[in-house]
């Protein structure tokens, strides 16, 4: 099971601090429980893992078969919490490299989750001599981006199979009943699958916006749901037994002590993905009011070959929290030299493992003694369940540590003001005056 150690940080918190903290860790965990806090109408996620959609499900499984049998890619298309999960998931379990390895499941392309022409047109060159799927992905049914890939590919999809084929192969992930994207997938006839009201995208990838693109990887989604509900029990428990308490706890005090950024670090780069979903799980939940930390990432040891210089040195702004992952699927072990002519023969027999954990350690007494405090996230090894974990234990950790902060951990306010600008000057209807006013401002 998931566990959390602090390590060395006494040297940095005035111990203990727990017993001060667990009512206002008591507090955020009723309203977790209970959804009676602020944006507690998104509060779905919290037992997601015992009360999900069991026909949705079932569904979800025949829908991945069908993209088995008939494609040989699946083109995804969504942004923020419509991607990262998907993403973070398939990388960890079955690879970075999954798309360029021998397999019976069908190659998987990310798009729509930016604006770039030129990855956009990628993705559409390496599915044009291919039969392929796309699973559309958008809560909201209108964010810009998906909206404008997703026309792109229903045209490819339809000038290939014709309007008929093109039918079975779509599949649109939204809101049960609002949207364009909605309006459309009914209007079409595509098959539909749901994110759930009260489920906020950051929160979703364990509903249809991640199990289906994961399943269609070939990844054990039962297994993925049972680690969740494995934590979710686990979370149950309001005390400190519970790791997510533990983990709230501590950043909320070093927040408290004056650090204004969380590195998470993890060194395995099939982990890179999974780093940016709590990139967007922490930032978005916790960003707002001049409140929070920044979440930023990094992926060891290549990190400590650029970032590392300003983790031992730099200002004194950050803590660490480590990821680790547990024993390797592939047992290397450094070959001998017989003449050694790089030195390294006293490695030899070595396990890369046990290189990786040296590292580890060496590194964090050495950012430890550099001021930086470190926690430690020990994971139960890269497997479907212990994922289903690690999820869980940071959404309701997210949770707890909103709530924490007095914030809404469950809006994004700051995420419109961009999109204002962006429609002001793209001219859309209605926002006429704005287009004038930024116009002027970039005149300037
Ligand atoms: O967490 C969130 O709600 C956001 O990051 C959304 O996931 C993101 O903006 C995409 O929205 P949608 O799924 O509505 O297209």
């Amino acid at each position: 099971m998931l566990d959390v150690k602090l390590f060395h940080m006494k040297s940095f918190l005035p111990m203990p601090y727990e017993a001060a903290l667990a009512p206002r860790l008591k507090r955020a965990h009723d309203m977790l429980q209970t959804g009676n806090g602020l944006g507690g109408e998104f509060t779905g996620w919290v037992h997601l893992p015992r009360d999900y959609d069991k026909a949705e499900f079932a569904r979800i499984k025949t829908a991945a078969d069908k993209i088995c049998h008939d494609s040989k890619a699946l083109v995804v298309i969504g942004i923020g919490g419509s991607y990262l999960g998907a993403r973070g998931v398939i990388d960890c379990l079955c690879s970075p490299n999954y798309n360029l390895k021998k397999k019976d499941t069908p190659n998987i392309y990310f798009a729509g989750n930016g604006l770039s022409a030129d990855a956009l047109q990628e993705i559409l060159d390496l599915v044009e001599d291919q039969d392929f799927s796309v699973n559309v992905i958008s809560k909201s049914g209108t964010t810009t981006e998906p909206a404008v890939a997703f026309r792109f590919f229903r045209a490819a999809l339809e000038k290939k199979y014709g309007k008929d084929g093109a039918r079975s192969r779509i599949y649109a992930t939204t809101d049960k009943a609002r949207g364009a994207l909605k309006s459309l997938a009914d209007a079409e006839g595509w098959e539909t699958f749901v994110v759930p009201d009260e489920v906020g995208g950051r929160f979703s990838v364990l509903t249809a916006v991640g199990l289906l693109p994961i399943a269609v990887a070939g990844v054990d989604i039962d297994e993925l749901m049972a680690g969740a509900a494995e934590m979710m029990e686990r979370c149950n428990d309001a005390s400190f037994d519970c790791p997510a308490w533990r983990y709230a706890a501590i950043r909320y005090e070093l927040y408290r002590s004056g650090r204004s950024v969380e590195l998470l670090a993890c060194y395995d780069p099939a982990f890179r993905f999974m780093l940016e979903w709590w990139k967007q799980l922490f930032g978005e939940s916790e960003g707002k009011d001049d409140k929070g930390l920044f979440p930023a990432s990094v992926e060891f040891t290549a990190d400590l070959h650029s970032m590392g210089q300003y983790i031992q040195q730099g200002r004194r702004l950050m803590f660490e929290t480590v990821v680790r992952l547990g024993a390797s699927h592939s047992q290397l072990t450094v070959p001998a030299d017989a003449h050694d002519g790089d030195g390294l023969n006293f490695l030899a027999g070595t396990s890369m493992d046990f290189i990786r954990d040296r590292a580890m350690e060496g590194t964090l007494l050495a950012h430890t003694e550099g001021g930086v405090p470190n926690i430690i996230v020990e994971a139960d090894g890269k497997t479907p369940r212990a994922l289903g974990q690690f999820i869980y234990f940071f959404e309701y950790a997210c949770g707890l540590s909103g709530y924490l902060l007095d914030v809404n951990p469950f809006d994004q306010p700051g995420v419109e003001a961009y999109k204002k600008n962006m429609f002001a000057l793209l001219g859309k209807p209605g926002y006429e005056d704005r287009r004038a006013e930024l116009e002027a401002k970039l005149a300037q």
